[in-house]
Parts: C-alpha cells; structure tokens; sequence
C-alpha cells in the first residue's frame, strides 16, 4: 500500500471513531428546542442588508429616527451613580435593593394602599420580568402546585415559564378575532369551568400581544368570578406608565383588587417604563391577607434567589431607585413615559390614517383602539411571511406588530406593504 493510501485510510478511520463517538453521547437523545419566535426574528432583522427594513419584532422602544433611547431621567441618575463616592461593586442582599423594592411597592399598589401600611407584602427584586415570572413559578412549583390560566394568544415566553417550572398550563380564550376586542364571555366561561383553587395570570396593562385592555367593568366582572372560584390572581405588569402615560391609571386593575381584599402575586418589568432592557431590573410581590403568611412567603422567595441567581443585579434598580424616591426625578420619569406612550399614539393614529387611504380591505379601528406597545393586527402566518421576504418588514407570525418599531419615516411603507399583503398574499 502506498504511503498515500496509508494517510488516507487513517483519516476515514479517524472520522468512523468521531461520528461513532458523536452517536454514543449520553446526550444523544436530547432534542433540538424550537429557536425563539420573538428573539430569532429580532436577529434575522439584524442579519437583513436592506436599507429599507423594519424592525417591528422585539418589543423596544425606539426614538422617531428608529434609534434605542436612553430616557434623560434615567441619564441623570446613571451621571449621579457615578459621581457618588460611596458607588461599589458589592453585593446585594438576596431579596436585592431595600430602596428599590419598596418604591417598586409603592409605584404598583399606590402610597395610601393599606397593603402597604399593613406590611402584608413580600417582595424582592428579579432579574426582569422573566424572572419574576419564573421565581413565581418556582414557588408555586413547591408550595402552590396548581394550574395556571394562560390567554390565548400570550407573550411568547408565558408557556415556556410555566411548563419548565412543571405547572399545568390551561389556556383561556381572550381576543375575540370578529371584534379584535376581548373575547370577556369566553374568559368567564373559562374561568368558571376552571379547576377551583387554580392560578390565574392577567396582564395587568397593555397586553402583550394583542394591545387589547379590559375596561374597568371587565375587570369587576373578572374579579368576581375569580373570586367566586377562589383562584389565585397573578399579575404580569411590564408596562405600568408606557401604556396610557399614566402610572396611576395602568396600575387601577391590580390597586382594584388589592382594594377588594384579594391575595394575589405581580409580576414587575422595568425594562419598557424605563428603558432599561438589558440591565434585568423587576420585582415579584407577594400579598397577602396575613403580615405571618408574609413573612414566610418572603423567606421561600429568597430561598428561591439564592438558588438561582443568589442575589440579583445591581445597576437598574440603583436607577430605578434613585428616580422613584426623588421628586424631582421622577416627575421627569413621568413627562419621559408621556414621550413614548405619546409617540406610540401618533404611530397608531398615522397607520390607521394610511390604511384608511389606502381602503386597504377590512376593518383597522383596532389599530386605535388598542394600547401599548404592541397591536395585533390581525394579519395572518402567511401575510407576514409575505412582508418579510417582499419589503423586509419583521413582524411575528401572530401579526403582532411592535408599534415602537413605526416612525414618520416607514409608517406610510409599512402601510401599503400591508395594503399589498392584505390585496395580493
Ligand atoms: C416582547 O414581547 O417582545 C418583549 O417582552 C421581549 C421579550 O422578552 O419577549
């Protein structure tokens, strides 16, 4: 044999023991998860080279020009932080910055709220949203086991919570697709037929993803069937002040059923009210009708922190913190959230305005009529596709478009891509 065939004969060997190896990992047998809907659509708009694209996927907020916005309160308080002597890089306790955590407290359930008087709350501060969802989810896994009620359509990442924390999720109905309006009957029915005992989550503002609210009636009529069937209400609040520009007015769900004596759990997001995104920065409260119960709550969620993340980041709730507990701040905070829930407005109003023009076929009143930074559109898995591969316009397969995405500058575009979706898909 020549020395030539020797070489090659010792290669294939060498790739046999290789695939052979590959196929005998004990991990074989893992599968390979689905890529995010929300985040994968978030890269392939950053991979795209056209200069025409639209980013309408991850909901972010963006300025008229398309750009990332640092709110000029939360600059003041970065300048302030770095300024301050005694700033450090030390750990913080388990259930995170005490300062925080109490304003957070007081941005959800109001000043004068007896909860907070009473000392029948228990929070601690979370990585985001996401993670308060999971803490919650955590400890209904060891001290709660119970289903948990879900709308159909929810954010993404609801199912991927609560299936991986071992809960039983149960979807009910919630968007009537004739209206584009909330499916209540359904939602009642659902809850009336739910297992008695059970968790429910409501989104306490601007729900993500079909911009569509209860009004104040809805949710009384909600609260008393809840009640009736003595379930659990969880609230997912990511956008209290960025949906109406009010904080007070966002919170009115969960201060209603605080005010009616309900033991419930919210879930916080600062990531869209503040601008703070990649810095992780919630909280999950508890409460309850028992200041003991409270307590002990208090110290399962720590436990549960201690485990996971040990203690959490340090960055945005020093911000968050320094703007809520300063007057002067957070009246700034409050003239920043009315520039972005305002904008959004604007975007709604210009895209209905467009499609009118257009008469692109169906009703757009939805458009208006929904709130936050997210508007189901009512487009369907084949129209967005059609709008990502003709005019580079990323929107999730649900039609859900993030509004925050739409500027004077592509607004008109993005209209008469639908008008062309809508006519010719
Ligand atoms: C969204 O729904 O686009 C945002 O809340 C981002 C996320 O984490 O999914």
């Amino acid at each position: 044999m020549s020395s030539n065939s020797k070489e090659r004969l010792s290669k294939l060997a060498n790739q046999l023991k290789s695939t052979k190896m590959g196929s005998a990992s004990v991990f074989s047998q893992v599968p390979l998860a689905p890529p995010d809907a929300i985040f994968h659509l978030s890269a392939s708009y950053k991979a795209d080279t056209s200069p025409q694209k639209v980013d309408l996927s991850v909901g972010a907020y963006r300025t008229e020009e398309g750009k990332p916005w640092i709110l000029p309160v939360v600059a003041k308080a970065e300048k302030h932080i770095l300024n301050d002597p005694s700033t450090n890089h030390e750990y913080l306790g388990i259930e995170g910055l005490s300062t925080f955590t109490e304003a957070s407290v007081r941005l959800l359930l109001g000043d004068d709220s007896a909860v907070i008087s009473e000392k029948r709350y228990a929070t601690v501060q979370t990585v985001s949203g996401t993670g308060a969802n999971s803490t919650f989810a955590a400890f209904c896994n060891v001290h709660f086991k119970k289903p948990i009620l879900v709308s159909n359509p929810t954010w993404g990442n609801h199912h991927n919570i609560f299936t991986s924390a071992g809960l039983k999720v149960v979807s009910y109905p919630y968007f009537n697709k004739e209206t584009r309006g909330l499916d209540l009957e359904g939602m009642l029915k659902a809850i009336h037929e739910a297992e008695s005992g059970s968790i429910i989550l409501l989104h306490a503002c601007a729900h993500n993803p079909t911009g569509v609210d209860p009004n104040q009636d809805e949710w009384k009529k909600i609260a008393d069937a809840v009640e009736a069937k003595k379930i659990l209400p969880f609230f997912d609040c990511a956008y209290q002040g960025f949906a109406s520009g009010d904080v007070n007015r966002d919170a009115w769900a969960i201060r209603y059923f605080a005010q009616r004596g309900f033991e419930f759990f919210v879930a916080q997001s600062f990531a869209k009210n503040f601008g703070l995104y990649g810095e992780r920065c919630g909280a999950l409260t508890a409460v309850t009708s028992d200041r003991e119960v409270t307590t002990k709550v208090l110290s399962q969620l720590k436990k549960i922190s201690r485990a996971t993340i040990s203690n959490p980041p340090k960055y945005g709730a020093q911000i968050v913190s320094l703007v809520l507990n300063n007057p002067e701040y957070k009246e700034e905070w409050f003239q920043n959230l009315r520039t972005m829930s305002e904008r959004i407005i604007q975007m709604r109003k210009q895209l209905y305005d467009h499609l009118q023009r257009l008469q692109t076929p169906g009703t757009w009143n939805h458009i208006i009529d929904q709130i936050g930074m997210f508007s189901f559109t009512g487009l369907n898995a084949k129209q967005a596709q059609f709008l990502k591969e003709k005019y580079h316009i990323f929107l999730t397969d649900n039609g859900r478009i993030s509004m925050a995405g739409l500027s004077p500058s592509n607004v008109k575009y993005f209209a008469e891509a639908v008008d062309d979706a809508v006519r010719n898909s």
